[in-house]
Order: structure tokens, then sequence, then C-alpha cells
């Protein structure tokens, strides 16, 4: 399949959908490359390096478009290609396929001309947001940059040092950020403002984030009033609070603008407006000098002064309303959607060609249009991480696993009970009395073992491992004592072996130990 990467139309667009490391991984898939000359200039991939990898350098957007089999690209087509003065579609070949993002809840037109060309078009923005998806992820990897990069610009604007110093020449205080919404790109902002030296604190609607900021070195704002909610709405997005709750943050934000030197607002329901959480008066509250970034001024902003794709300055307060942000890094930013692209196609190629599986809920959430068809909105996902049973095209509800009644469940339960409590009988009646002894304590051993084991959350296994650890040193001691006796009989060739896979579990527990404690050191 031969895969095209024309430049960005967009006025100040610098990133680019291909890097010439993409380009070796869709190689090494046995797709080829075109990419029009100058696509990735502003990212810092010079024409050169698209050869050097074996990618064909092409010196029109049309020979790109009119080639390619799959188009990638980072905006959706726009209206008018400053090269040829024609519409991106309009260069689109019928039947081929489409990979960027397309915002299509914004974009529908656009969606109708896509599937009248009968395109394959797979919107980034709507990749889900599941575990198994992380990897295709690009909103959150873009998100990501843009909180680091609502960092530096806030510094940009601030007349201060973010870290406290004390100097010969007075004594610097630390400056105190607020960060609103701590979805991706508000941790992103909280971690890049900590490795600065500010005081951060943070507020989300969604309690769960707070052991998250906590883990940032970032304070967790609680509300003073006792509101019985729970900002969740499933799959790691909130959902619209009410009226009651939002008096009590703005409350919270009232008191906090007159105190932080830096607001940085994420706060966001995906396909809701930006719910508006810093009034004019706040602005005015502010110190002079102070800064907010507003991360979601695309979707009209948290703060009620923000100007779109503007910074202003009202009552003396920096109000950046910057809507590109991740473009103001472009290099990083190219490189980690290159990376999210490469994935999906990954996922998608069979025989050298994109397989389309509409059972696979990633691809299906991803797609937009196909066949002809608009396939956009996918059906919500019923259960996170598992396979669905449908398209979407046709909603059939799920099929209930078949379930056994508990009178079913009593009667299995009393036969395999009944059955255990015969045959330890038959074992007593022949057995040796140690042998029963030591079996009692075998199977108890097993049972405690087992009922412990499974009740640890996932985050508790290292700490269970120590544990484990404890148990190995434990069969050690026992196995040592049992071969000290000299005598190569079965029990003790057993209580070697023993020993033996005993110190790799101490071994290998260690190693882990101290690979994790590495991790926390700086
Ligand atoms: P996200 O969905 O991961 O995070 C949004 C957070 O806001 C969530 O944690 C949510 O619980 C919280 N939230 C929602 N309503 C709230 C409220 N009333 N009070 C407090 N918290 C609330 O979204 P993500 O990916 O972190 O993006 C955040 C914003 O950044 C979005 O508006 C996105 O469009 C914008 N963005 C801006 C860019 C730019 O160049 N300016 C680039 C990339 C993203």
């Amino acid at each position: 399949m031969l895969i095209g990467v024309p430049k960005e139309v967009f006025p100040g667009e610098k990133r680019v959908a291909a890097t010439p490391d993409s380009v070796i991984r869709l190689r090494k898939l046995g797709h080829e490359v075109i990419v029009e000359a100058g696509a990735g200039e502003l990212a810092k991939f010079p024409d050169a390096a698209y050869a050097e990898v074996g990618a064909t350098v092409a010196e029109s957007a049309r020979e790109v478009w009119e080639k390619a089999d799959l188009i990638l690209k980072v905006r959706a087509p726009e209206q008018y290609h400053s090269d040829s003065n024609i519409h991106e579609i309009d260069l689109l070949r019928e039947e081929t396929a489409l990979m960027c993002f397309i915002w299509p809840a914004q974009n529908k037109e656009m969606l109708e001309r896509l599937r009248e060309k009968k395109v394959t078009t797979l919107s980034m923005d709507c990749v889900p947001r599941i575990s198994r998806a992380q990897k295709l992820d690009a909103l959150s990897s873009m998100a990501n940059i843009a909180g680091y990069r609502a960092v530096i610009e806030a510094a940009h604007h601030f007349g201060r040092f973010f870290t406290g110093q004390v100097t010969a020449a007075g004594n610097v205080p630390p400056a105190k950020v607020l960060v609103i919404g701590a979805g991706v790109a508000g941790l992103a902002a909280i971690g890049t403002a900590v490795s600065l030296g500010a005081v951060v604190r943070a507020f989300d609607t969604r309690p769960e984030v707070a052991d998250q900021v906590k883990s940032l070195n970032a304070e967790f704002l609680d509300l003073k009033v006792e509101l019985d909610e729970d900002g969740e709405g499933g799959g790691g997005y909130a959902k619209v609070m009410s009226k009651e709750y939002i008096a009590a943050e703005m409350e919270l934000f009232a008191q906090q603008a007159m105190e932080v030197d830096i607001i940085i607002t994420t706060a966001l329901i995906p396909g809701k407006k930006a719910p508006e959480l810093i009034t004019a008066g706040m602005v005015k509250s502010m110190k002079e000098g102070s800064v907010i970034v507003d991360m979601a001024a695309a979707q009209g902003g948290n703060c009620a002064l923000t100007e779109p794709e503007e910074v202003v300055t009202k009552y003396g307060v920096s109000i950046i309303g910057l809507t590109d942000l991740t473009s103001r890094v472009p290099t990083q930013s190219s490189q980690l959607y290159a990376t999210n692209l490469y994935h999906l196609i990954d996922d998608m190629t069979e025989d050298g060609n994109l397989a389309i599986d509409m059972q696979d809920e990633v691809i299906r959430g991803t797609l937009v249009t196909h066949e002809g068809m608009i396939t956009w909105p996918a059906p919500p996902l019923l259960n996170e991480g598992r396979k669905q049973a449908h398209t979407g095209l046709v909603e059939t509800p799920p099929a209930e696993p078949p379930q056994a009644s508990p009178a079913k469940k009593a009667t299995q339960i009393s036969i395999f009970g009944g059955a255990a409590a015969g045959l330890l009988g038959l074992v007593g009646h022949f057995a040796p009395p140690d042998f029963l002894q030591h079996l009692t304590v075998f199977v108890l051993a097993c049972f405690v073992g087992w009922q412990v084991v499974w009740n640890v959350t996932p985050a508790l296994h290292t700490p269970l491992m120590a544990v484990t650890n404890a148990i190995s040193g434990i069969i050690i001691v026992g196995a040592v004592i049992q071969v000290s006796d000299n005598n190569f009989s079965t029990p003790n060739i057993l209580a070697g072996i023993a020993i033996f896979v005993a110190m790799i579990n101490v071994t290998g527990g260690f190693a882990v130990t101290q690979r994790m404690l590495r991790m926390f050191r700086k």
C-alpha cells in the first residue's frame, strides 16, 4: 500500500503526520511512503531525512493525493489548498483511505463529502479512551504536549521565577499555580509547573484524580461544602455537574484567584461547550502581572475574558487563549502523532492492505466513513476493554451469558463438598497419621494463600511480592533443616528442589524491588 503524507495547509500548522522514524516502521510493515516536499520542514524534518529512510519525496501535493492509497494528515482536509486553490477532498481519490483529526460532530458536511467519495476515514479524535487503545490515543498525546506548553507560555508571560530562591539581593517566593481540570493536559501542566519549582494546587470534579495530583507533589483542593456528587462520566471523562456544584467550585476559584499567580484551565466535557468557571470579577481580583492560560479557548473558554487565538491583557492579567499549543512543540508532537498513526496502521494491516474489523471496538470507534456510509457515531462501549458483539450499524443488545440458578449452584457445591470429604476420609483411613496432618496443613495453606492473593488489588501486587519473599524465606529455613541430616532420601531431594525454587523467588523479588525503588530515586 502506498501511504501519502501531504504538507499541512492550515496557516501556522507546523506538525506533520509522518516522521523519518515512523516511515522506517511503516516500511517494515511492507508499505511504501510518498511525502510532499517540505511537509516536515517546520517540524525540523527535512526532505533529505525522509529520502534517506526510503520515502519518495514528491514535488507537488497533487502527486501525493493522486497516487496514495492512504493519506495521513494532522488536520481535516482544508477548504482551499494554497498550491492549487482546490479543496483537499477534491484531490482525494475515490475509495481510498484517510487518517487525521476530523472532529465529525463539528464537520458534518465534510463527513458527507467523504461518504460520497466512498473514502474509508479514521478520525484520530474518535479513538476510544480505553487501555487497549492508549498507543493510538492521539488526543491524549497532543493534550499532554499542550499541558507542558501551557506552562511554558505562562512562564513566558509571567515576570518572575517559578521557583523560590534565597539570594543576597533578597528572597524570591515561589509562584503559586492553580490548575483547573486534572485530565491529560491538566496533569501534564501540573507535572511541568512542579518541576519548575512552583507551588501547585489543582481541582477536578472527578475525585479519583486526587491521588494522581498528589503523586505529582501538588495539592488537591477540596470543596468546602458537602455535595454528594461525583464528576465521573465514564471512560475517563467527566459529566456535566449540577448548578449547585458549579457555584460551589466557583466560590473556591474566587478565593484562589486572589492568592495564586497563574491559573491554567483545562475543564471540559467532550462534545459540550467549556464551562465558564473564571469570571471577569475573579480576573479583576488577581494580582497585577498574573497569568491565565485558558486551554479550553477553542471550546468557548473557561474564562469569561478569553479571546480565542489571542493573548490579551485585562485588569493587568495576561489571558492566553492560544489554540495551537501542540503546534508550538512541532517536533515532539509530530513524533508522537506519527507513532499513534503507525500503531493504528499496524493494528489494521493484513497482507499489505488495510483491513476494517467492525468487531474491533477501537477500529469501530475510530471509523467515521466506510464503503459509502457514515459510520459515526460508533455505538457506546458497553464493556470497556472487551470485544463488543455488535458493529453499530445495527444495534443489537449483547446476549446475557447463561447463569446457573442459586438452587443449581447449591447442589453443585454440596456434590463437590461431599466428594472432597469422602476422598479425605479414604486417605485418612489408609494413610499414616503423619501424612494426614501434613495434608491438612497443605490444604489450609493453599486455601489461605489463594484467598489472600485473589483479594489483593493489582496495585498492591508489589508489596504482595515482598510477603511471598518472606514465605519463600520460611520455606528455605524448613528445607535447610530437612536436608541437614545428610541423607540422600526422597524428602531430602524434594527439600533441595524447594530451596532452589524458593531462591529463584527471593532473588527475583529483590531484583524487581530494586528496579522499583530506582524509579523513585531522582
Ligand atoms: P480531559 O477530558 O482529559 O480533561 C478535562 C478535565 O476537566 C477532566 O479531568 C474533567 O474531569 C475536568 N472537568 C470537567 N468539568 C470540570 C469542572 N466543571 N470543574 C473542574 N474540572 C472539570 O481533556 P484533556 O485532553 O486534558 O484536554 C483539556 C483541554 O485542553 C480541552 O479543552 C482540550 O480541547 C484542550 N486542548 C487545548 C489545546 C490547545 O492548543 N489549546 C491542545 C490540546 C488540548
